[in-house]
């Protein structure tokens, strides 16, 4: 008898790990400066177009690709399509989720630090160019941004090491409702600011002419990433769930419940920023130098910039949890290492590489390959290219070489007749998600200065 595969145990369960991978530093950190940066509501309206037309499909076919295989994505196609080349799609996704790591484990790090900072009070008495200041002087210093990022893995890995049901389902279910109730916090602090009115319009009222073409691109890019897809995650995590449990329904939830974390991150953060006067559109450091600023203007500015930042910690944790998984899976199955080594293993080698971006802000800053910092290589190579990648080949995959069949086993049921919606699901897998993925692709490839 084989033994039996740890996995979810519950559809809670199954939802707080999935939800909890998605959403992550991408929604409160990087959604509500892309938005800025790329104009507000219009951007916003694009960005919920591709959920539903390509991100909540695409999160379909991995956890039912995950589901059917069983295993860590390699393995999963190794057994879907025996003696062919698939499995290098699977070995595309457990890289990527490796460098995604590295580098998410550096801001994550930095999420760390700024919530011992709220903690401690250090923000306070502080003017703006000053938080400017210790931003700058904290990001671009060697030793403490590097030893953020090893506590912060190495908290990951306590979570990993106690196993699927044990360890990341079980915290899952308590970290994620705990990030909901500070988040709702937060917006019912932000809304009710005087002058919030004007951050509400900005996040909700689409100035169509401020669309481009690169601010498309990027909202797709943006659902692609926030949803955790493309880099095995949801293979991984699809593997472990349940014969009985509804993946259309699984998929639908975990993708509305990002969507809607994003938006209440916004909600928390741009009536805030408006409300003290402050400009929206300040790139990556809107979350820890902007908001420390706000903070310090608020009334109750202490215990909510201390809960803002706790948010930040809970929303990178859960998610580099999924991150770590991919890999440990990978070392666990294929390699046949012991949950607790393959997981030592991992935490070393991804240290090394976090430590390396993490110290591209600073003492590294000018080592450039293809003229970019180690940190932005590993974001570029992960989020432009083997995202996009294994994305498009997970959907050709299921779209042209695996069974009907067996993906329509999968989502309806053993012997189920097909549904329109189904139908609809696979039109969009064969032809509208891979060409929309490869216009993604080409324009990151443009960007390459060769
Ligand atoms: N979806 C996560 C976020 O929004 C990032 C992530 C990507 C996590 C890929 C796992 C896998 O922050």
């Amino acid at each position: 008898m084989q033994q039996s595969r740890d996995g979810f145990s519950s559809r809670f369960g199954v939802i707080a790990a999935a939800a909890g991978s998605a959403i992550g530093l991408g929604n409160i950190w990087r959604f509500p400066y892309v938005l800025g940066e790329n104009g507000g509501g219009a951007f916003f309206l694009v960005y919920m177009g591709f959920i539903f037309l390509l991100g909540i499909p695409l999160m379909l076919t991995e956890m039912s690709v995950g589901r059917a295989g069983q295993k860590n994505p390699y393995g999963t196609f190794r057994v879907l399509a025996p003696k062919t080349k698939w499995y290098l799609v699977g070995v595309m996704g457990v890289a990527a989720a490796f460098l995604i790591l590295s580098f998410y484990s550096a801001v994550a790090g930095w999420t760390l630090h700024y919530l011992s900072d709220a903690v401690m009070d250090n923000f306070s008495g502080k003017s703006s160019a000053e938080l400017k200041g210790m931003y700058d002087s904290f990001t671009s210093s060697a030793v403490a941004p590097s030893v953020w990022t090893l506590v912060f893995l190495f908290l990951t890995g306590l979570v990993v090491v106690s196993g699927v049901e044990k360890g990341i389902e079980k915290y899952s279910k308590i970290l994620m409702p705990l990030l909901f109730v500070i988040i709702v916090i937060l917006d019912i602090r932000s809304v009710t600011l005087d002058g919030a009115e004007e951050g509400l319009k900005f996040l909700f009222h689409p100035d169509f002419s401020k669309l481009d073409s690169k601010a498309v691109l990027e909202a797709l890019g943006q659902a692609f990433f926030s949803l955790s897809l493309g880099m095995g995650t949801m293979i991984t995590y699809g593997s472990y769930i349940g014969k009985k449990e509804n993946l259309l329904s699984s998929a639908t939830s975990v993708s509305l419940a990002d969507t809607l974390i994003a938006v209440l991150a916004g909600v928390a953060i741009f009536p805030a920023v408006f409300a003290f006067g402050i400009s929206p559109d300040s790139g990556p450091g809107l979350v820890f130098i902007t908001l420390p600023n706000v903070f310090l203007q608020m009334p109750g500015g202490y215990f909510f910039s201390v809960l803002f930042f706790l948010l930040l910690v809970i929303a990178a944790l859960t998610s580099s949890i999924s991150l770590l998984e991919v890999v440990v899976s990978y070392f666990t199955e294929e390699l046949k290492l012991s949950r607790k080594t393959a997981t030592a293993i991992a935490f070393v080698s991804v240290g090394v590489f976090g430590v390396l971006s993490s110290l591209s802000s600073g003492p590294l800053k000018e080592f450039t390959v293809l003229d970019k910092t180690i940190f932005n290589l590993f974001d570029f190579i992960s989020s432009n290219i083997l995202l996009p990648l294994a994305g498009l080949f997970i959907v050709l995959f299921a779209g042209w070489k695996w069974s009907r069949k067996s993906i329509a086993t999968e989502i309806l049921g053993e012997g189920k007749q097909e549904t329109t919606l189904f139908k609809v699901f696979m039109f969009i897998i064969k032809f509208i998600a891979p060409f929309a993925i490869a216009l993604v692709f080409i324009h990151a490839v443009g960007l390459i200065d060769i």
